[in-house]
């Protein structure tokens, strides 16, 4: 087997929350789904036409998947198949807000929509949060005095404070949007690790959302296939075609097969339970290495949200941890709209390569704390 060349960096990335591998559970699945692909389909037939939303066959696949989260499975004319969250992410964005609209969210959040909004020249409202997300009073101000055309929710294993939405915050969130005509473009990314969630906030206003749950944090970060439920076939079709954009959503076909066949055949439940089983192991770590500290997390959480005291602004931090060998991020890395951030960081679970190189960095962060 030939391996891959390691980074040349000698810090330890930790600012990253990608799922960890693991490959005794991933490799001989997935190499005998890319054989049964190559088996079952002609290769040039499979890959001859561009899919616009993704293959007949990805789209039930997809709805397969996101029904793990919905009540039903939604008809595959609804589902559209990406290459990323990201992607699904523009195209909704350039579609549904435009330049000059506004997109409201939750006051940090996934650093992604500010690029986003710079480039296609949108503005972002940021709402105030506690433990559990945006606030409901807030939200409502924010859609009053701003009029957002869209909510970007993360309302399970928030990006970056860990926090879950409870039911019944979702549904006066849902509420609000129905009431401001806000269109909800929920990313349900981490939703697959922890197994006793709420449902998801499309769940209360389907005819508004825009349910997205990417695979590259559940199964792996470079797989590139992820799938959005659309409000209807109509809506699907009409914000996923060539010429709505000059951009690139669209899975390679092989990607997108192969991820099917791994829904299919179960295995893509294995892997998962897999991700699910080392992020708790690594969680454990943290629990019993980062006693005492102000960390906030949750067993299934692919990331950490950790408060410092005053004494320890976190740029600062982030820099006594880097000179103990670690990266990890400042809470400024998620504030949106430039808004005065908390004093915390947050780091990944996933990217070390072992548990070992794990444990080396939460002593280095320890270590850090207590100085
Ligand atoms: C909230 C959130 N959504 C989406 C992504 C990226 O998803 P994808 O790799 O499918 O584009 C990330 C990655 O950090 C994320 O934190």
């Amino acid at each position: 087997m030939i391996a891959l060349p390691q980074s040349k960096s000698v810090l330890l990335n930790m600012s990253g929350n990608l799922p960890p591998k693991v490959p005794q559970a991933f490799d001989e699945v997935y190499r005998a789904a890319v054989r049964q692909v190559l088996t079952e389909f002609e290769p040039n037939d499979l890959i001859g036409a561009h899919q616009f939303r993704g293959s007949d066959r990805d789209r039930r696949a997809g709805a397969r998947f996101v029904a793990r989260r919905l009540p039903e499975m939604p008809a595959a004319e609804r589902m559209v198949v990406a290459n990323g969250t990201q992607s699904i992410l523009l195209m909704l964005l350039a579609g549904l807000v435009g330049r000059g609209g506004r997109v409201a969210l939750e006051a940090l959040s996934y650093p992604t929509l500010r690029s986003f909004a710079d480039q296609l020249d949108f503005g972002l409202s940021p709402v105030p949060m506690d433990n559990e997300g945006a606030l409901p009073d807030a939200f409502e101000a924010v859609c009053r005095a701003d009029r957002p055309a869209v909510y970007y929710a993360l309302p399970t294993l928030q990006n970056p404070t860990t926090g879950i939405m409870s039911t019944e915050r979702r549904r006066a969130i849902a509420e609000i949007c129905r009431r401001y005509g806000v269109i909800i473009i929920e990313d349900d990314i981490y939703s697959l690790l922890p197994q006793d969630l709420p449902p998801p906030l499309s769940t209360f206003a389907p005819e508004l959302s825009w349910y997205v749950l990417g695979t590259a944090k559940s199964m792996a970060a470079a797989l590139k296939v992820a799938y959005v439920v659309a409000p209807t076939a109509e809506a699907a079709a009409e914000r996923f075609w060539p010429g709505v954009r000059a951009t690139y959503w669209m899975c390679a076909p092989m990607n997108g097969s192969v991820v099917s066949t791994l829904i299919e055949t179960g295995e893509a439940d294995r892997i998962i339970d897999a991700v699910r089983a080392e992020t708790r192991a690594r969680q454990t770590l943290v629990t019993e290495r980062l006693a005492g500290a102000n960390v906030r997390t949750r067993p299934d959480c692919l990331h950490v949200w950790l408060s410092l005291p005053n004494s320890r602004p976190a740029i600062g931090f982030v820099a006594d941890v880097r000179a103990l060998g670690v990266e990890v991020s400042a809470s400024s890395t998620y504030a949106m709209a430039h808004i005065p951030a908390p004093n915390a960081i947050r780091f990944g679970m996933g990217t070390p390569r072992d548990r070992a190189s794990f444990e080396r960095g939460l002593d280095a962060i320890g270590e850090a704390y207590l100085q």
